[in-house]
């Protein structure tokens, strides 16, 4: 797991004052780009989850670097996936609640029968840094009455203290940064 760890840190890159001054933006995108690297991150999250929860019904991706390694890890359970977007991007009935992240604000949208009362779900992203968006997720699976049983992302800013945010809701990162 060191190894697998160790793998995917190489992989990602920093670039600073993207997309706007002061921020230091964490690139996933060698991760995708290295079998290697995306298969570790899928891997220590499938590991983590089986050691931890023994049942899970949905994977919950959020928009849109949740869509990346969502599926992936929702196939290794056989179970299904669902999508928590921007708004404005689902039909049919949907609930929304905005919020405010590390560069701006949005709002995410849910469809009403995406997940069913009494679920347990986890949501995936591929960053937390305020904490702002996954709040906003968990607020939206909550609404529905299913059960959040952890909140996965590859890499935590942990001076943005957004695991502080989600509480009662548990984070696990496979890595952290300041
Ligand atoms: C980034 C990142 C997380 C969120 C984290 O997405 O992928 O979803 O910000 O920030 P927070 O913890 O402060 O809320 P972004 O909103 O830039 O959208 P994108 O995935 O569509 O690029
Ligand atoms: N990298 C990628 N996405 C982000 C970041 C970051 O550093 N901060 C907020 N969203």
């Amino acid at each position: 797991d060191q190894e697998k760890e160790e793998i995917i840190r190489t992989a990602i890159r920093a670039f600073p004052d993207f997309p706007s001054p002061g921020i230091c933006f964490r690139d996933i995108t060698p991760v995708l780009k290295d079998p290697l690297a995306f298969c570790s991150v899928i891997d220590l999250f499938e590991k983590h989850l089986r050691a931890n929860f023994p049942k899970i019904d949905v994977i919950a991706g959020l928009d849109s670097r949740g869509f990346l390694f969502g599926p992936s890890l929702a196939q290794r359970f056989n179970i299904g996936f669902l999508l928590i977007r921007k708004k404005g991007k689902l039909p049919g009935p949907t609930e929304s609640v905005s919020y405010s992240l590390e560069y701006g604000k949005a709002e995410l949208e849910m469809q009403y029968d995406a997940v069913e009362p009494g679920q347990k779900v986890v949501l995936i992203d591929d960053l937390l840094a305020t904490g702002g968006t996954m709040n906003a997720a968990c607020e939206l699976v909550k609404r529905r009455n299913a059960e959040i049983l952890d909140c996965l992302v590859v890499i935590e800013l942990k001076s943005l203290k957004g695991a502080q945010k989600i509480k009662p809701y548990t984070v696990h990162s496979l890595l952290q940064y300041d």
